[in-house]
């Protein structure tokens, strides 16, 4: 991992503690697991989180924490000049203080520093709280994949952030003199 992604707070900053944002480890992946149990219908296994930090995993894994505690987070997959948001969540006592917002944030400096132009995901038509997170930091729907979800039937809309490249040093004009 970067040096970029060691240990940094950032988020909504409202709570007495800031969420402090890591790499997720192995050490994470029991809690991040019970957490993904209680929050999503059709929960990725432990195993899919294990797989996910193995060696030259092409992997982004996050975790925020709040005064130690698992309060979210983030799977996402690096392809060529492209990123995939895979997973993002946050516990439901931690939510609506910034905390997915800093994680996708965290995600999105990463993938700038990568040279990722184009960063998508699925998300499904009803959630509303993400489909508002995600156009609020610039994600556009730009369609729909019918049926997506295997557990309700349910669609997905296909979301794209059109990533500018990092800013450079302003140099002057090259040219002929
Ligand atoms: C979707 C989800 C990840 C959002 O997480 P979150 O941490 O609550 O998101 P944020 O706090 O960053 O942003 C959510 C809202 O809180 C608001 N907010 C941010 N900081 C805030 C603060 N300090 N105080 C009050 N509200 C705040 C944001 O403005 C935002 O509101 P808006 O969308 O109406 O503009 C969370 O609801 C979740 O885990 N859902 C279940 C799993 C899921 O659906 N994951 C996404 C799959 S695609």
């Amino acid at each position: 991992m970067s040096d970029a992604l060691t240990q940094s707070s950032e988020g909504g900053g409202h709570d007495t503690a800031e969420p402090v944002i890591q790499p997720m480890r192995l050490a994470d992946i029991d809690e991040v697991a019970l957490m993904e149990q209680v929050i999503f219908p059709s929960p990725w296994p432990r195993q899919a989180f294990a797989n996910e930090l193995k060696e030259g995993s092409a992997s982004l894994c996050l975790v925020a924490r709040v005064r130690d505690r698992l309060a979210g987070y983030l799977v996402a997959w690096f392809v060529l000049d492209e990123a995939h948001v895979g997973n993002v969540a946050v516990a439901p006592e931690f939510r609506e203080k910034g905390i997915a917002t800093g994680l996708t944030n965290r995600l999105i400096r990463e993938a700038q520093a990568r040279g990722v132009r184009l960063m998508t995901l699925e998300v499904r038509v009803s959630n509303l709280p993400a489909i508002r997170l995600y156009r609020r930091l610039g994600f556009k729907t730009i369609s729909m994949r019918r049926r997506y979800y295997a557990d309700n039937g349910e669609d997905a809309f296909v979301m794209l952030l059109e990533m500018s490249p990092p800013r450079g040093p302003v140099r002057g004009r090259a040219g002929p003199q």
